[in-house]
């Protein structure tokens, strides 16, 4: 069967991820969280003290930046694990001060341009499902599905603010909260590559729709665009 390009965008918390999954398992895709980059690329900032609530040292970071290996490994029970400079960090990329100071990682051109030559590579031989806030727009402007997410404010961050507590972290909701309405903010006033819907994205409203309704909403939208291509 052929093998297509899936873009998946839209604001955070919106369930991208667990859609990319699902959608790459069953189609025997490689899935690729785009986001986990950019948060490994923030903790590496972090521990080499380039940035902090208060500071952001890009030069520094920029200059560093050629020595960031981040890779994306399966574990003995298959589940996806991200390496960065060799070390696992998979949780460690989830907690709040990461969350806190991605955005502005993410807004700086030096560290996209890098982050999107490697998601291109990844996407070469096609079958791979990529998801986060430019793949449909900047990564894969071609890519044969976009899917554009979003959901209410407050759905997004009692899912956040679930998720965050089942992994036994301390959390506030009006934390949360805050989190995701300043970073749906600046994902999408930012100058570089800003969050904003490709005009050929089907988008996907998930506020009302359960996840197998969601599943089978987007199968038909894939099995329609292979048919296509
Ligand atoms: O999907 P996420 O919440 O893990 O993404 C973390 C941050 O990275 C988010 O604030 C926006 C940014 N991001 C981005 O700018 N471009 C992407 N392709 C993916 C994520």
């Amino acid at each position: 069967m052929k093998k297509i390009i899936i873009a998946i965008d839209g604001h955070s918390s919106t369930g991208k991820s667990t859609l990319a999954k699902q959608l790459a398992k069953t189609l025997g895709y490689i899935y690729v969280d785009s986001g986990a980059m950019y948060r490994a690329v923030t903790l590496f900032a972090i521990e080499n003290n380039f940035i902090d609530k208060k500071h952001l040292d890009k030069d520094a970071l920029i200059s560093a930046i050629s020595g960031i290996k981040i890779e994306f490994k399966k574990d003995a029970l298959g589940t996806t694990t991200l390496f960065l400079n060799d070390k696992e960090v998979s949780s460690k990329i989830r907690g709040m001060e990461v969350s806190n100071l991605v955005s502005k990682v993410a807004a700086l051109p030096e560290v996209r341009k890098c982050l999107v030559k490697e998601q291109r590579q990844m996407g070469q031989q096609k079958g791979i499902v990529m998801d986060g806030r430019d793949i449909g727009t900047v990564v894969f402007p071609n890519a044969e599905l976009k899917i554009f997410m979003t959901a209410s404010a407050h759905t997004r961050a009692q899912r956040r603010f679930d998720e965050l507590k089942s992994k036994g972290e301390t959390v506030d909701y009006d934390e949360v909260y805050h989190n995701i309405t300043s970073r749906d903010h600046n994902d999408s006033t930012r100058e570089d590559s800003p969050l904003t819907q490709a005009e050929d994205a089907q988008v996907l409203d998930n506020s009302t729709l359960n996840h197998n309704e969601q599943f089978d909403l987007v199968m038909a939208w894939v099995a329609s665009k292979i048919e296509k291509n």
